[in-house]
């Protein structure tokens, strides 16, 4: 970006490249969201989610919202990662207390009912909501901020799909992995391919680098987990890497466990995600030197907020001294979160 020439990069992108930075640069997944009153109110002069993520003033304004009250040093596009499912024309229904509702799909002809050549067209706004949040970080002073896109990594996409929705154990996803695995790898393909367009247009808009979240990863067995965890994200590195060179990847193939170096030298990702239940100074022992760590506080350490969250924040911070790590949570914020919890952990981590 030709405002930033002549000034060292943004705290994020240079950690992202490999540098040590200390204290570390933080933002929080789901930082934008149900625990902050000011989204709830932005929510309630909408329908429903959809409405509030393809409606680019208020998507921008809702990301920007834990960037003003926080001074993050990130904000993450405001959106979700079943809107690529959505954009494939499989219906979404965001129901409250019950989650996400798809028509699921479990054959053959579910997979070829998906309409790709629809996906570049219906998310559109989610595009201009990306030009809008890099037009308001600096016209508020806010030109330090990076902006991270996302998407949903093709196989934890593929689980809500095929399910409906949320489940516990994925079941009918895995089955279908199994007992039609042709079905389940053209399903991922399509996913694969509306993801690649989707992080596309949020780059082209100004996202400054992607992450996958990969939720569900760790449902599968490590054979398993090759070939639907692995040989997708490898590919839509791949591709990004060719199209953006200069653009970040963050992986986040949650619950990986033991396979997380693998999953880093395999995909070619320049972070990778860090979820709670992983020891820190293991994951990084697993890893080729020069990947980055992002995580790994406990999100209910932050609701419990006080002498807990201090201690558990500590443990992060150590794991990450002298090493270029960004400070996040191991997943998302929950919304029982007391907004003055959050407040304590900046301060504590900007303290460090
Ligand atoms: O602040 C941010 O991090 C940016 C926005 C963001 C949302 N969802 C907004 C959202 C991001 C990065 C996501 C990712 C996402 N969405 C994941 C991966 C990360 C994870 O938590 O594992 C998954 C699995 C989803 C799917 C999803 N979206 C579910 C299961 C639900 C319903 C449950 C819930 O948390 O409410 C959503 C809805 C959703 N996405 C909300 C928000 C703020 C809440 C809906 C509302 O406000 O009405």
């Amino acid at each position: 970006m030709s405002e930033s020439s002549g000034h060292a990069a943004k705290l994020l992108l240079r950690v992202l490249a490999g540098e040590a930075v200390w204290p570390p640069p933080m933002w929080l997944m789901r930082q934008a969201g149900r625990y902050l009153p000011e989204y709830r109110a932005v929510r309630a002069r909408v329908k429903d989610f959809i409405a509030l993520a393809t409606t680019p003033a208020l998507a921008a304004e809702v990301t920007l919202q834990p960037v003003r009250r926080y001074r993050m040093d990130a904000a993450i596009l405001f959106s979700d990662i079943l809107m690529v499912p959505w954009a494939l024309g499989q219906g979404l229904e965001f129901r409250a207390g019950e989650g996400p509702v798809l028509p699921p799909i479990r054959d053959a002809a579910g997979v070829a009912a998906l309409q790709p050549g629809g996906v570049p067209e219906r998310l559109a706004p989610v595009f201009e909501t990306v030009r809008s949040v890099r037009r308001m970080l600096q016209a508020e002073g806010l030109g330090e901020t990076s902006l991270i896109g996302f998407a949903g990594a093709p196989f934890t996409v593929a689980c809500y799909m095929v399910e409906g929705g949320g489940s516990r154990d994925f079941a009918a996803t895995r089955l279908m992995a199994f007992n039609e695995p042709k079905v389940f790898a053209r399903l991922l393909d399509v996913v694969s391919a509306a993801t690649v367009a989707y992080l596309s247009g949020q780059i082209d808009a100004g996202a400054e680098a992607v992450m996958l979240f990969d939720s569900w990863a760790g449902v599968l067995s490590p054979g398993q987990f090759r070939a639907h965890v692995i040989r997708t994200t490898q590919a839509i590195v791949t591709e990004l890497n060719r199209r953006y060179p200069a653009v970040p990847v963050i992986g986040f193939p949650r619950l990986a466990g033991m396979l997380l170096g693998e999953y880093v030298r395999a995909t070619g990702v320049n972070a990778v995600g860090v979820d709670t239940g992983m020891d820190a100074a293991l994951a990084r022992s697993l890893m080729p030197p020069h990947a980055v760590l992002q995580g790994n506080l406990d999100p209910m350490a932050l609701v419990a907020g006080g002498a807990a969250l201090r201690q558990e924040t500590s443990v992060v911070l150590d794991a990450m001294r002298g090493l270029p790590c960004v400070f996040n949570l191991g997943h998302g914020i929950v919304p029982q979160t007391p907004p003055a919890h959050v407040a304590q952990l900046v301060a504590q981590v900007r303290a460090a």
